[in-house]
């Protein structure tokens, strides 16, 4: 017989801030599971494949630097982890492992908080490394027909447009294109914790235009500081984290959780004490 207490976890390397075991092991005993989700943080990921199945564990989460090294490891991989090349949620589904992508999902849930997005307008998307293309693609989904994609390194993003053809990468911020946007996302590093800021201005930007940094930690970034300075409309990164992660709980056990205030409070709270 199947055991019942199954294990779950993140994969990465650090792991050291991950909110994940936070947020799922309240879900478990929220919904009254007999299950525990801990942290892997592994050094090499060789032997991963006989490792889920020798403890059967019943999913795991992978972060950096393993979404797209953990994929010759799975049996299969769905649409959207095949499309961006890179797998943030594994099921055991009975010994076959099954690799999804749910940033997409968690992308357009902060996305779907914003309350009159102008899909006609120009996008703007900073930063092409790990999370840019989920949330390239995303805007894609969502019908931007525009988008412009910016990046320090500008090959990086033109591998990334080349894929798209409503995509096209731009030199590394230029104003004539932001103060032109109706959307502005950050993907880049800048503005986390332990990182300078986003060199971007907001002095000159439409009234209309609506701004979201993926980033969540800090909750408040330069860039979400100066959208409410600027009164902007704007969606922070404790969204598509949130939404990332109800996605990966649904694969895992079929129930979407709920998104109380209470586990956001306790989020918060626990990002402010990193
Ligand atoms: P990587 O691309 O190395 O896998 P990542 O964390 O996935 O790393 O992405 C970091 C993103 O933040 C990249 O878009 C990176 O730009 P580069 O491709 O030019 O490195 C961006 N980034 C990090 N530090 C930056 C800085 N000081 N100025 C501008 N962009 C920066």
């Amino acid at each position: 017989m199947r055991k019942k207490n199954r294990v779950l976890g993140i994969l990465g390397n650090p792991l050291k801030q991950s909110m994940s075991p936070m947020v799922h092991n309240y879900w478990i005993k929220l919904y009254n599971l007999d299950n525990y989700y801990c942290k892997f943080q592994l050094e090499k990921i060789d032997q991963i494949k006989t490792a889920i199945r020798a403890l059967d564990l019943q999913g795991l989460n992978v972060t950096i630097p393993y979404k797209k090294k953990i994929i010759k490891h799975l049996d299969k991989i769905d649409k959207t982890a095949k499309r961006l090349q890179a797998v943030n949620t594994i099921f055991n589904n009975k010994g076959v492992l099954e690799g999804y992508n749910t940033d997409v999902t968690g992308f357009l849930l902060g996305l779907k908080n914003i309350k009159k997005l102008n899909k006609k307008k120009p996008a703007i998307v900073l930063g092409a490394g790990g999370a840019a293309e989920s949330v390239v693609y995303s805007l894609y989904l969502t019908g931007f027909k525009n988008i412009y994609i910016t990046n320090r390194t500008k090959y990086k993003a033109q591998m990334i447009a080349r894929k798209y053809k409503e995509v096209q990468a731009v030199k590394w911020i230029e104003y004539e294109l932001v103060n032109n946007a109706g959307l502005i996302v950050n993907t880049t590093s800048l503005g986390m914790l332990g990182y300078p800021a986003l060199p971007i201005s907001l002095e000159s930007v439409k009234k209309s235009t609506k701004v979201y940094d993926i980033v969540y930690n800090p909750l408040e970034t330069k860039l979400i500081k100066d959208a409410r300075k600027h009164k902007l409309e704007y969606v922070t990164g404790l969204s598509m984290f949130l939404g990332q992660a109800q996605e990966s709980f649904r694969i895992w056990f079929n129930i979407k959780p709920s998104l109380s205030n209470y586990l956001i409070f306790k989020l918060k709270k626990d990002i402010k004490m990193i």
